[in-house]
């Protein structure tokens, strides 16, 4: 008796020790000064847990804080809309953002030159981006302007404009093309005064179709290059928004990979621009959560700085034109209604009023034609679809009306607002600014998606967020024409609603609600560490935060050095 009683009392305790042992070793703790969950019961926390899976196990407040890491801690950030690729791209391209004449671009490509002899041939073009004529008296560029230096006359260039919505390329580009060149291109135009040169929206695949190939070794260092510099602003996933198929294939090939350090909600977009390719789409969703498939991306229109978005009454300052549709409304209704037949999510950019209001024409009817007989309610249809309108820029109030009505999610970029407002005034007039123009708080109950559209805009979420709040530029810290204050602040919002955005909203667009953007219980162990706490500075401090640590399944992915 006395020996069982032994043995068993043994075997319990061994037990246990193994349990915690194996409980010991199979998790982490981390404690930090400070732990913002952005989840219900225990929002301020100090301490949690991560399971070796990548997931969070436990998230508590703890008293004896003898192994406290010093630093504040936020659910790892999203950004909702951005292009990975083509952000790899530009971190490995000539850099023209702030660039004030065409010869100061002429030189930074000479520099760029310099450090890569070789580049420049048929085969390996100079890319660059970030040009704005407005540097260049409001003058579109040449060709010709290219072969100004001595050092790029016969080179193959092309340079993205800033929102890239144009290029300009170089005189051996355009004798690649097949001539004669169209007159006209719908839903697009070939720059010809004061020259050949630039090509915007639908007639730059006039150039991309000639532009060479770019080898997967190539696409794969852009890839990794953008993780880490998005790991390094304190993002841990993002909205691609506008994937290619043979892209996506890449993209499943890395997933997972060490160098593969930002989840990713790729949008699908068709080898030809909108269309309907159910034959080259797949879904897709890794165990890991590093990659997921379930949306396309579709596109009613252009950019407002070059006039492509499309608007219901002329602009102000080009009177008798409104931009251009890339796709008549009965076209993108019925490419909206089949992809959502399919299950896909629709994302549809749209910039101008006009195209916003295609947009939510669209969706309804998608929403219509997937909704079940019974279910007549297409709110609660949208809540399963979770349409988006990708920029969600200039929308008359009648559509913003029916965007609350239905629950269309606003994907919307702040720095946008900030970027376009010196601008946006000339192009729209007051009326449109006032009632129509990057919104914010009034859309806010439709739990709008943050973003930067990088490369357009520079990825930092802090950056987003100082935008979003105080409506000033985040590079100047200043308003409209350099005030002090900001630009119709009237729509601004929150840190705390700013911070949502980037975190839960983002989860929520790419139905990662619960598993992304929080800290509690079973979701990914993805956190920032920050030097201060945003949601308790001054406004303006949110300039200066450092972002000191990112970590995405638990995996410390980036280390302010
Ligand atoms: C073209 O440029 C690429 C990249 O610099 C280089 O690897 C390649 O050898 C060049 N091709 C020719 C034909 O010069
Ligand atoms: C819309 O565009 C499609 C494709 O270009 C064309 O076939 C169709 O006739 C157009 N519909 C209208 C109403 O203009
Ligand atoms: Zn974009």
């Amino acid at each position: 008796m006395s020996t069982f009683r032994a043995y068993s009392l043994f075997s319990i305790i061994s037990a246990l020790i193994t349990r915690y042992v194996w409980t010991y070793l199979s998790t982490t703790e981390h404690c930090y000064t400070q732990i913002t969950t952005l989840s219900g019961t225990k929002s301020q926390v100090n301490c949690f847990t991560v399971s070796r899976s990548g997931h969070f196990k436990s998230v508590y407040a703890k008293t004896d804080l003898h192994a406290t890491q010093d630093g504040y801690v936020l659910p790892g950030l999203w950004d909702g809309h951005g292009h990975i690729l083509q952000y790899g791209e530009m971190l490995h391209s000539v850099d023209l953002f702030q660039s004030s004449s065409k010869t100061e671009v002429c030189k930074r490509i000479v520099d760029y030159l310099d450090i890569h002899p070789d580049e420049g041939n048929a085969s390996s073009w100079i890319r660059g981006m970030g040009w704005d004529q407005a540097a260049f008296g409001g003058v579109m560029p040449t060709a010709a302007d290219l072969e100004a230096d001595v050092k790029l006359q016969g080179k193959y260039i092309m340079l993205d404009r800033v929102d890239v919505h144009c290029i300009w390329v170089s005189q051996a580009v355009l004798n690649l093309l097949s001539k004669p060149l169209p007159d006209h291109v719908a839903g697009g135009e070939i720059v010809r005064e004061p020259g050949l040169g630039v090509f915007c929206d639908n007639a730059m695949d006039l150039v991309t179709s000639v532009f060479p190939e770019v080898s997967r070794a190539k696409k794969a260092q852009w890839l990794s290059s953008a993780m880490a510099g998005l790991n390094s602003v304190g993002i841990v996933g993002v909205h691609d928004a506008g994937v290619k198929p043979d892209n996506i294939e890449l993209y499943l090939e890395k997933a997972g990979g060490r160098d593969w350090t930002v989840r990713v909600y790729a949008m699908l977009a068709c080898s030809v621009g909108n269309s309907f390719c159910p034959q080259s789409a797949r879904k897709v969703s890794t165990p890991d959560g590093m990659l997921s498939v379930r949306s396309v991306k579709l596109f009613a229109d252009g950019a407002l700085g070059s006039w492509g978005s499309a608007m219901l009454e002329p602009y102000n300052d080009r009177p008798g034109e409104r931009g251009s549709l890339l796709v008549n409304s009965s076209t993108l209704t019925n490419l909206a209604t089949s992809w959502a037949g399919l299950g896909y999510q629709v994302n549809i950019h749209a910039i101008g009023d006009l195209a916003n209001r295609n947009a939510i024409d669209a969706l309804t009817a998608a929403l219509k034609a997937v909704c079940s007989e019974q279910d007549t309610d297409l709110k609660a249809c949208q809540e399963k679809a979770r349409f988006r309108i990708e920029h969600s820029q200039i929308i008359h109030p009648d559509d913003q009306a029916r965007m609350h009505n239905l629950g269309i999610i606003p994907s919307i970029q702040p720095t946008h607002a900030t970027s376009d407002m010196e601008y946006a005034e000339d192009r729209l007039g007051q009326q449109r600014i006032k009632t129509e123009a990057y919104r914010m708080r009034s859309l806010s109950d439709l739990q709008f998606i943050l973003g930067s559209d990088f490369p357009v805009e520079p990825p930092p979420p802090l950056e987003g967020i100082f935008a979003a709040v105080t409506r000033r530029s985040p590079r100047t810290g200043r308003g409209r024409g350099g005030k002090e204050t900001g630009w119709h602040t009237e729509e601004a919002i929150s840190v705390k609603e700013a911070l949502l955005g980037f975190t839960q909203n983002a989860a929520r667009g790419a139905f990662l609600e619960g598993r992304a953007g929080l800290i509690q219980e079973g979701a990914f162990a993805d956190w920032i560490v920050l030097d201060r706490n945003i949601l308790q500075i001054p406004t303006d401090e949110l300039r200066e935060v450092i972002v000191k640590e990112t970590w995405v399944g638990g995996k410390k992915v980036f280390q302010r050095k």
